[in-house]
């Protein structure tokens, strides 16, 4: 425990606003610039892609607070794990309620919790979901005629059964508000392999639902987001420490925050230097892994398993071809290793950049990698 007394400011979790928001000044310039054409009548709408923990739902966050200032209607609404027509029906219910509470008691009556119509919903569940949606966005975007933009932000939208057909039934909502003038903008966040999944919907989709691509924070910024919050604190880390951590994490945030929060909580007489940075590596480390890594590790088939340990004890990021006769030596075909390494790179686990046609793939995560190589040294 810190001997000083100050609170730890960092915030290592998911959807917990940082201490200080470090960068992401361009995809925010992107964002202002699309809503400011939506307000000229050119409705330009965002899908914000990125990585597990790499700031979507922070930036979100950040953005509803902007356009709030700015004297916008916001919603911002989560996606679950759920069928599309649950889905659209929260976010109808979200839309309702941002707008006068009386609206949102009608629409709460005929979204069926009058419990006579609940019953009725039972027998037909949903059928209106669609048009749910129409009518409380139309409402929204009314409401605020005249005035500003309507900003309906959607977070985690792949988890939604199926998110091609969510999204294409937002967009037709868009389009037919198209007709009457009124002004919004629709932005969803997702993984990167949103639009991959989408498939047949792929093309209309990724024209209406223009991609922005939230990448680590550079080393800059990194350093900013730990000694910007620290300043405010009695405790120092030395300057070593800060590179380590900015190291350490490539950049990722939920990385940042990690280990800035076991390395101030390691200060002793409000200082963290190497010799107390080691041992808050340690425990940052335990706890992502518990946290991310082991559930990772179990959802992955024996093959990917070996295939990600292959690419893990490499040096330098390498040709499917060279992963593939490495991984015949343990008895594994290349069409095999094929197929695992698209996967593995779908989720994330594994990098792929691409150079012409030519992938190569390496795990650039160093925790996951550390990870790896403690899973090689217990078999
Ligand atoms: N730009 C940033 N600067 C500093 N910390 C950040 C930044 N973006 C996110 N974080 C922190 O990183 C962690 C993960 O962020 P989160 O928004 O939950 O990611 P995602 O929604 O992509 O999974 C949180 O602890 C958050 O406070
Ligand atoms: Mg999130």
């Amino acid at each position: 425990m810190s001997q000083t007394g100050s609170a730890n400011p960092f915030r290592p979790g998911s959807g917990i606003f940082p201490p200080l928001l470090a960068g992401r000044e361009a995809e925010t310039a992107v964002f202002e610039a699309r809503i400011a054409r939506t307000r000229e009548g050119h409705p330009q709408h965002t899908a914000l892609l990125g990585e597990w923990a790499i700031g979507k739902t922070t930036l979100l966050m950040h953005w509803r607070r902007l356009r709030q200032k700015a004297g916008d209607a916001v919603v911002l609404s989560m996606a679950y794990p759920q069928a599309k027509d649950d889905f659209l029906s929260a976010l109808a219910r979200a839309l309702a309620a941002a707008t006068e509470p009386e609206w949102s008691d009608r629409l709460d009556i005929e979204l069926g919790l009058d419990l006579g119509v609940a019953e009725a919903r039972l027998r037909r569940p949903h059928r209106n979901a669609e048009s749910e949606l129409r009518r409380s966005l139309r409402h929204l975007v009314e409401e605020r005629r005249g005035e500003l933009t309507a900003v309906v932000l959607v977070d985690d939208i792949d988890l939604v059964a199926d998110p091609g057909d969510a999204l294409l039934q937002l967009r037709a909502s868009a389009l037919e508000l198209y007709a009457t003038g009124l002004s919004f903008a629709f932005v969803v966040a997702g993984s990167p392999a949103l639009f991959a999944a989408v498939r047949a919907a792929h093309e209309p989709l990724v024209r209406f639902f223009e991609p922005l691509t939230l990448r680590p924070l550079d080393a800059d910024a990194s350093a900013r987001a730990i000694t910007e919050p620290l300043a405010e604190t009695s405790v120092g880390f030395d300057a070593e420490v800060v590179n380590e951590i900015v190291e350490l994490s490539g950049g990722r945030p939920y990385y940042l925050q990690k280990l800035a929060y076991y390395a101030f909580d390691a200060a002793e007489r409000g200082r963290t230097s190497r010799a107390e940075f080691r041992l808050a590596f340690d425990g940052a480390f335990a706890s992502v892994s518990q946290e991310i890594f082991a559930a990772r590790w179990a959802a992955m088939s024996p093959i990917e398993r070996q295939v990600v340990l292959v690419v893990a004890s490499l040096t330098e990021p390498s040709s499917s071809g060279d992963i593939e006769s490495q991984a015949v030596r343990s008895e594994i075909r290349p069409a095999a290793t094929r197929q695992a390494l698209r996967r593995l790179a779908a989720r994330g686990h594994v990098d792929r950049t691409a150079n012409g046609h030519r992938g190569r793939y390496a795990v650039r995560d160093r925790l996951f990698r550390r990870y790896l190589e403690l899973q090689t040294c217990e078999r």
